[in-house]
């Protein structure tokens, strides 16, 4: 996994076969971070052997955690936790960094953490969970780009969220589950990988209730246990396959996915005349002989992930007609959009509003990865394209999909790896 891998399609590609899933970045993060609430050896099953899992290994290994990472099980020890300082350099690479905040200030009273910048696609504020973290009595300061919180016993309150942040929900129960009394979050986000965090805390003794809607009720324990979890299957490289099949026209059998967390995203591409079936623990997914046009709105879960609309405009983008895509959770997200027309598509963007005419076909083009989805959104074009794309900064999509170019040669694309 070096920075300077590319991959190389040769397109098109009809995909057609088997793949798995693997475990969720977006719920491993978080409950590597939580480990840290414990005192003992917490172990993950279904793990993804990522570019941010490994970040979030080292960023535990700062702190004075000692994880190790085989065959999908990880296992975090947090019994000797020695210092409490984020620094900027694994920070910058990984937002989810701010995640150790919540653990640290919860269970030692301080921590410090490199302040989070802006992203690829815009600013992304920490406001919220700064807000959260305050409110059950962390004194914060911010200084030469870092934030400092100090605590005593931290405090349950009411928290009200002005937008249903995952990040600031993460961060507000892990510290909650260590406060004396009654926390109570209004507007929490309802992701999947909430759900998850607040389970594995429960097995550990936490006391947490409504995970999975918009209210969710701590009371505070005074001491959570080693947790064992086995990881939810990751939905937006579930999406992602999903998205395979219908701009290749293929077929794929998706395996260990949670289909009912991808309903918003099944109902597009079945919009878009995908047929998919879905089974217990599997959907299978069957790409059109010609796309339908579709209009998307991202939105907080349930509804469509803006992790999933980079890969959604690539395959609307060899539609019949003209579609349009409104991201409402990140309004500049849209840096794929100047490299999706490198391969001769018809995308005009205004504000949070993308506008696609689809074009009958997509032709190969060399183009640069941006960020993580971006790039796998890339890797779709490339598969449906004629001739040969080659995608620059390959690193980005180390970030989140696991030997994701294997996962795809294995049912039919042409797509390799290459090392400068
Ligand atoms: C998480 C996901 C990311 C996904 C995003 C939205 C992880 C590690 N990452 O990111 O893949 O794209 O959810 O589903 O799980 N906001 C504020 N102030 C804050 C926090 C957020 O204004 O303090 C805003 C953001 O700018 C954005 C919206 O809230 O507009 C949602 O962001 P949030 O849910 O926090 O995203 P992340 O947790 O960073």
């Amino acid at each position: 996994m070096k920075q300077v891998d590319r991959f190389i399609i040769n397109g098109p590609c009809r995909l057609e076969g088997s793949v798995r899933v693997s475990g969720a970045k977006n719920a491993v993060l978080p409950l590597m971070a939580a480990s840290m609430l414990t005192g003992g050896t917490c172990i993950l099953d279904n793990v993804p052997d990522l570019r941010d899992t490994r970040t979030m290994m080292q960023l535990l290994a700062g702190f004075g955690a000692v994880s190790s990472l085989e065959g999908g099980r990880l296992e975090v020890d947090a019994s000797r936790i020695t210092s409490f300082e984020a620094p900027y350099d694994l920070v910058r690479t990984m937002r989810a960094s701010i995640y150790a905040f919540g653990p640290l200030v919860a269970r030692f009273g301080k921590a410090r953490v490199s302040m989070p910048g802006g992203c690829a696609w815009g600013p992304r504020p920490v406001d919220l969970h700064l807000k959260g973290l305050g409110a059950l009595g962390a004194e914060l300061t911010i200084e030469h780009g870092y934030i400092n919180a100090k605590a005593g016993k931290l405090r349950g309150a009411e928290i009200t969220l002005t937008i249903p942040s995952v990040g600031a929900t993460v961060n507000i129960i892990m510290a909650a589950v260590l406060a004396e009394g009654r926390t109570v979050i209004e507007n929490a986000a309802r992701e999947p990988e909430i759900t998850e965090l607040a389970l594995a805390l429960k097995s550990g003794g936490a006391r947490i209730e409504g995970e999975g809607t918009s209210r969710i009720t701590i009371d505070g324990v005074s001491s959570i246990a080693a947790y064992k979890h086995r990881v939810i299957p990751d939905r937006i490289e579930a999406g992602t396959f999903a998205a395979a099949a219908a701009i290749t026209g293929g077929r794929i059998e998706i395996l260990n996915c949670a289909p009912s967390h991808l309903g918003a995203v099944i109902e597009k591409l079945e919009e878009c005349g995908a047929r998919i079936v879905c089974g217990d623990g599997s959907m299978t997914v069957t790409g059109p002989e010609r796309l339908n046009p579709a209009n998307v709105e991202t939105g907080f879960y349930p509804s469509f992930a803006t992790d999933m609309q980079a890969q959604i405009m690539a395959v609307l983008s060899i539609a019949r007609g003209t579609s349009t895509i409104v991201d409402r959770v990140y309004p500049d997200r849209f840096t794929h959009v100047p490299e999706l027309c490198r391969f001769g598509a018809k995308i005009a963007r205004d504000g949070n509003v993308a506008v696609i005419t689809g074009v009958e076909k997509l032709e190969g083009a060399p183009v640069m990865a941006t960020d993580i989805r971006a790039s796998s959104a890339l890797i779709l074009a490339g598969l449906a394209a004629a001739g040969e794309t080659t995608i620059l900064r390959v690193y980005h999509i180390d970030r989140g999909y696991e030997r994701i170019e294997e996962k795809l040669r294995a049912i039919g694309a042409a797509i390799r790896r290459a090392r400068d």
